[in-house]
């Protein structure tokens, strides 16, 4: 799009971004109104390499975080105006000069008072409040999401922002809780452990009870990892055990985290938690295939399902939806919703589910909807259901 009034737009942008004095910029009223992209935002970044543009892309469900160079973003906020978007507004402290593309094409310009304050400071002092702090964090540098001077690595900047993210979602569900001194946290597959430490630090930083948290894993290789972290890190109440969720041998557990076990682990795990009267479950599914394998739909739905993908995407939901009615039926509370913008991963439902108490009556009912969509997708059986109903033998093997 060449034009004399968007060149005038274009050459503050680049000074603002140059002398830093860009506070923000808009990009939005969309072209076509159906797209899931409903705004971008950007910010100022500064990291070690220099400075960068932060875009955040707003999306109807959900948000996705870049960093380009001053000279990428120039080059996008131009297609994104050619393409996405009739608007952009700029802010910075002198001025806030708005930008209007007609339908015709035609770019009108206008400069407004300054609406919005310089912000002090930006890069990783914005950093700074997240609900992790990174200074002096050990296990973070540990597992090398910092460097040697307790920096965040510019590569690890997006796992920095997902740990604090997932603390985030997690401690308004933790703060509800009532729990004992010493609670048992049992996270179960838990990896390398990025989340596992975040959750310990929260807690320890957030109660006055010391809680006891086990990581338990297959690899144990991860295993020696992680007990060798927490021990620089000094967390005396955290330890990671080799062990297979279904049967590994665990205390009494009061909140139980899964995230991205595999198949099948994520219903062993929750039925861990349900069988130990644990006050939070939440789980993060990764794949499903067992339910899919008996999936058989009929009438006009099988025109649906007759395409593998909606098929997959169709035993994902069905599959989770009854392992939220099976929590249901067994007293506890759920909510399901998106837990990490999909541009880290594509699984990123997350469950939750709080120990209430329930009516026999709300118990038939999640039953009988649980056998409903069983009938209406050919599924036999959940494996969770059969779990419920046969147990696991609880051996701590490997
Ligand atoms: C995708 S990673 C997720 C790690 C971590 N929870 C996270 O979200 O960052 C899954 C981990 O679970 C472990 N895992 C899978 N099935 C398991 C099982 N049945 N018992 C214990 N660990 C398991 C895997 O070895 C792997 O390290």
């Amino acid at each position: 799009m060449g034009n004399q009034n968007l060149n005038v737009f274009f050459e503050k942008l680049n000074r603002l971004a140059g002398d830093k004095s860009l506070i923000k910029l808009v990009l939005s009223n969309q072209r076509d109104r159906t797209s899931d992209l409903k705004s971008i935002i950007i910010t100022l970044l500064e990291i070690k390499k220099g400075t960068r543009l932060n875009f955040v892309y707003r999306y109807k469900t959900r948000d996705i975080t870049k960093n380009f160079s001053v000279d990428e973003a120039i080059v996008l906020i131009r297609s994104s105006l050619a393409d996405d978007f009739f608007n952009a507004d700029l802010f910075s402290s002198a001025e806030t000069f708005r930008v209007l593309i007609t339908d015709q094409g035609k770019v009108k310009i206008r400069s407004n008072q300054p609406q919005l304050k310089p912000v002090d400071s930006f890069g990783h002092d914005r950093l700074k409040e997240r609900v992790i702090p990174f200074e002096n964090n050990i296990y973070l540098r540990e597992l090398g999401v910092l460097n040697s001077n307790f920096e965040v690595r510019h590569e690890m900047n997006d796992k920095y922002l997902q740990i604090n993210r997932y603390i985030e979602l997690l401690s308004p569900f933790i703060r509800d809780l009532n729990l004992p001194a010493g609670f048992h946290v049992a996270d179960m597959g838990s990896g390398k452990g990025y989340l596992t430490f975040a959750l310990y630090d929260y807690l320890v930083k957030s109660n006055a009870a010391e809680p006891v948290m086990t990581g338990v894993e297959t690899r144990p290789e991860l295993v020696k990892l992680c007990n060798e972290i927490a021990g620089k890190a000094a967390f005396k109440g955290l330890k990671f055990i080799k062990g297979n969720i279904r049967d590994a041998i665990l205390d009494k557990v009061d909140i139980l985290i899964a995230l991205h076990a595999c198949d099948t682990a994520t219903d062993d795990a929750i039925y861990r938690g349900i069988t130990s009267g644990a006050s939070l479950i939440v789980c993060a599914p990764c794949c499903h295939k067992q339910v899919r394998k008996d999936f058989k739909v009929a009438g006009a739905f099988s025109s649906i399902t007759k395409h593998g993908i909606l098929e997959e995407r169709q035993a994902e939901i069905v599959t989770d939806g009854i392992r939220a009615l099976i929590m249901e039926s067994q007293g506890y509370k759920t909510q399901v919703f998106e837990f990490i913008s999909s541009e880290h991963t594509a699984k990123n439902l997350m469950i939750v589910g709080r120990k209430t108490t329930i009516t026999p009556a709300a118990k038939k009912k999640s039953l009988e909807s649980i056998r409903v969509l069983k009938e209406m997708f050919g599924v036999r059986e959940h494996y969770l259901e059969g779990l419920m109903r046969d147990g696991c033998r609880v051996t701590g093997d490997a």
